[in-house]
Parts: C-alpha cells; sequence; structure tokens
C-alpha cells in the first residue's frame, strides 16, 4: 500500500464562522495581553504607562480542536480588539511559517484593518483586510494584523497546519511599518 495514502478519511466539520460558534465547537482560546508582547510597540514609555493601569487583552484566537494532521488547514478566527498604544494601533505579534515557508490567505469577517507583511530581506507591504475581501500572503511573507477601525477586526486565517509558528525571526525584524 502506498505509505502517503491516507487510510481513513480525514476532519469533517461545518462551522459557522464567529468566536462564539467556534467556541461552542470547542475551540481553544488563547488571549494575548499587552504585557505578552509589551516589546512589540515602539512607544515604551506608552506601554508602561498603559501597563501601571490595566493590561488590556489585544487579541484572541480561537482555535478548532487538534489533533491536525499534515494534510489539514489550521482555520483560526482572530478578533484583535481596537485600540491603540501610543501612535500605532493594537496588533498581532507576527510570525513567519517555516517548514515548509507556505502561504496564508486572510478573509475578513468584520471590522477593518491592514494585513502588514515583511519578507525575510526587509521589504514591507501592506494589504486591506475588509468583510468579504481575501488577502493572501505567499509563502515567505511574515504576517501581522493592525485594527485601524474602531470596532473589533474579526478574521478567518487558513494556512498549512504542518507549518512552525517562527515568532523569532519576526520579532527580530518586527516589521519595519508597525501598527501605524
Ligand atoms: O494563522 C495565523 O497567522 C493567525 O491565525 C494568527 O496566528 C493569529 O492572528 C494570531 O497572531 P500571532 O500568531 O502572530 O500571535
Ligand atoms: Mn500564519
Amino acid at each position: 500500500m502506498d505509505k502517503d495514502k491516507k487510510q481513513a478519511p480525514g476532519a469533517l466539520f461545518a462551522v459557522p464562522l464567529t468566536p462564539a460558534e467556534y467556541e461552542r465547537f470547542g475551540a481553544l482560546v488563547t488571549k494575548r495581553t499587552l504585557s505578552q508582547m509589551r516589546s512589540l510597540y515602539a512607544d515604551q514609555a506608552a506601554v508602561e504607562d498603559r501597563l501601571a493601569r490595566e493590561d488590556p487583552i489585544i487579541y484572541e484566537v480561537y482555535e478548532l480542536p487538534h489533533p491536525y494532521d499534515e494534510t489539514d488547514l489550521l482555520v483560526n478566527i482572530t478578533c484583535l480588539y481596537p485600540g491603540r498604544v501610543g501612535d500605532e494601533y493594537y496588533m498581532t505579534k507576527g510570525h513567519f511559517h517555516a517548514r515548509p515557508d507556505s502561504a496564508e490567505a486572510v478573509i475578513g469577517l468584520s471590522g477593518e484593518g491592514e494585513l502588514v507583511v515583511q519578507n525575510r530581506a526587509g521589504e514591507v507591504r501592506k494589504l486591506s483586510v475588509r468583510p468579504g475581501q481575501i488577502s493572501y500572503a505567499g509563502g515567505g511573507w511574515g504576517h501581522r494584523d493592525i485594527n485601524t477601525g474602531n470596532d473589533p477586526l474579526v478574521f478567518l486565517a487558513i494556512s498549512g497546519a504542518n507549518i512552525v509558528h517562527d515568532y523569532e525571526t519576526a520579532a527580530r525584524l518586527n516589521f519595519r511599518k508597525r501598527g501605524n
């Protein structure tokens, strides 16, 4: 038998594209607070000032139940809250995909924002993220989302489940254009 052939059918499901429905379906919810990503913002005085008063949730990721195998897709929903730290908008940490260095598709569900991408040579681009639009970044583009609006930016991100998230490269390059 061909060892690359699946011996059993893969996962099969249909879930409405909202954080609440994902949660009802058993999604793992990860909350990222400002204190967990304090070094990403340019205005460190603004970070410290804010943290002295509160530690806001910047975004939540809703991840459908594992396990996935390498033929699956990650189909996570992110809810990125509106706000600023200094003059930068709230943003996700950002990462590259490694082994394989593969694509990501972002589909806006509500709110408005941008997908900031940067390649390893330092070139930066921005794609808008809005409901009914797909923003596609092929392999080699590290990616971060920013919320430029007044409402939560909710989006679906689709990538291969076999990627390794490389946060280290993204943190080191820290996207020349950040959250503004
Ligand atoms: O698959 C993706 O790229 C997204 O689901 C992100 O993981 C999500 O938006 C959170 O961003 P980060 O993983 O950079 O913290
Ligand atoms: Mn990704």
